[in-house]
């Protein structure tokens, strides 16, 4: 797999601040890698250390093998989307699409069909003589991608390009953007705090927080094993604790089994239900929510460290048990288990 760019040992300070630290990290060619992160965590800096926008304070980033730490962005190859899309509003639509091409000095029957082609692939190879004000949110969005692929860009950077979209286009645009990549093979680097984003849309996805990888990978990999606490929150794991033998772990929500009475055992031990190495404690129901099939069993357990834990179990309505009915309800004795491989450990 052939390294498109790299970011080696890149820190960048803000005064007494890092706002990155010791980043290190290969973008894969052909690949679309997502940042993700929670606001301030570093994203946006890495991306316009990358592109060329802000200099590195410590470390050196390269672009096809070559260092490109003091090149200036146009010298850079790369098309970008800000977080705004930044259309020039006295320019028609193709011209906004055109005006990099224009910058390269193409010609005009060139740049015309190139603009087309770049506008049929966003879909919009009709609005080409409006004004970027008289489009939607959406197709502003589509603007500014086709404007970043016509020059034919090494790299693609993407910050947060689908955030000022309503939720239903978010959605529709995730595809959009991995079909224009498929079709264009394009490498691209996309930028966002939302997990289900970057789950639906990486070959691999970064997890960074407060200015550090926190971990990668594709997100088959990633997602059923989170490394620690802060990525598998981040993720929506919503189940921590403590179980004999394994320190802290997460299990997620249709993995837990709840039984009615307290196993009879204490909490701390094997269960009726034969998870003898998972986790099998004692908890009271503390809320119930009806979602279709799916019941929300809100639980107070009291986990290996005799902690006190909110746990939240998924349980499918028809699947449960006509003698654990009774205890489904606020106020009722249980015992939540989980089989041991479905337990992940976490690092403290
Ligand atoms: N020019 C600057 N001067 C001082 N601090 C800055 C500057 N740019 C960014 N920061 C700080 O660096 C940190 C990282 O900012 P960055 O914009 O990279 O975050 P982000 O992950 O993109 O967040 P968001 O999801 O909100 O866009 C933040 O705490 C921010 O306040
Ligand atoms: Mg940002």
């Amino acid at each position: 797999m052939t390294t498109a760019a790299e970011f080696v040992a890149v820190s960048r300070r803000f005064g007494e601040f890092t706002a990155v630290d010791a980043l290190s990290l290969a973008i894969r060619e052909g690949e679309l890698t997502t940042l993700l992160g929670p606001s301030g965590c570093g994203k946006t800096t890495s991306l316009r250390m990358l592109a060329g926008y802000l200099s590195p304070t410590a470390g050196t980033i390269e672009i096809g093998g070559k260092d490109v730490t003091r090149t200036p962005p146009e010298k850079r190859g790369l098309g970008m989307v800000f977080q705004s899309y930044a259309l020039f509003p006295h320019l028609s639509v193709a011209d906004n699409v055109g005006y990099g091409l224009k910058l390269r000095k193409v010609s005009r029957a060139e740049r015309a069909r190139r603009v087309g082609e770049a506008l049929d692939l966003v879909g919009l190879g009709h609005l080409g003589d409006r004004r970027p004000t008289k489009l939607s949110g959406g197709q502003q969005q589509r603007v500014a991608l086709a404007r970043a692929i016509v020059i034919r860009p090494r790299l693609l950077l993407l910050d947060e390009p689908l955030s000022n979209l309503d939720a239903r286009l978010r959605v529709q645009m995730r595809g959009e953007i991995r079909r224009i990549q498929a079709e264009t093979g394009l490498t691209v680097v996309l930028v966002t705090h939302d997990q289900e984003e970057a789950l639906e849309m990486s070959d691999r996805m970064v997890v960074m927080n407060a200015g550090r990888v926190m971990q990668e990978g594709p997100p088959d990999d990633l997602f059923p094993a989170p490394a620690n606490r802060f990525v598998a929150e981040f993720l929506g794991y919503e189940n921590f604790l403590h179980v004999p033998a394994r320190g802290l772990v997460t299990v997620r929500p249709e993995l837990l089994r709840v039984r009615g009475g307290d196993g009879g055992n204490g909490g701390n031990g094997a269960d009726a239900t034969g998870a003898a190495d998972g986790a099998a404690v004692p908890a009271t129901v503390t809320s119930l929510a009806y979602r279709g099939v799916e019941l929300r069993v809100l639980l107070d357990a009291v986990d290996a460290t005799g902690a006190t834990v909110p746990l939240i179990a998924s349980v499918r309505r028809d699947t449960v048990a006509s003698e654990d009915l009774p205890a489904l309800l606020p106020g009722g004795r249980v015992t939540v288990s989980a089989a041991p491989e479905h337990l992940v450990p976490l690092d403290a």
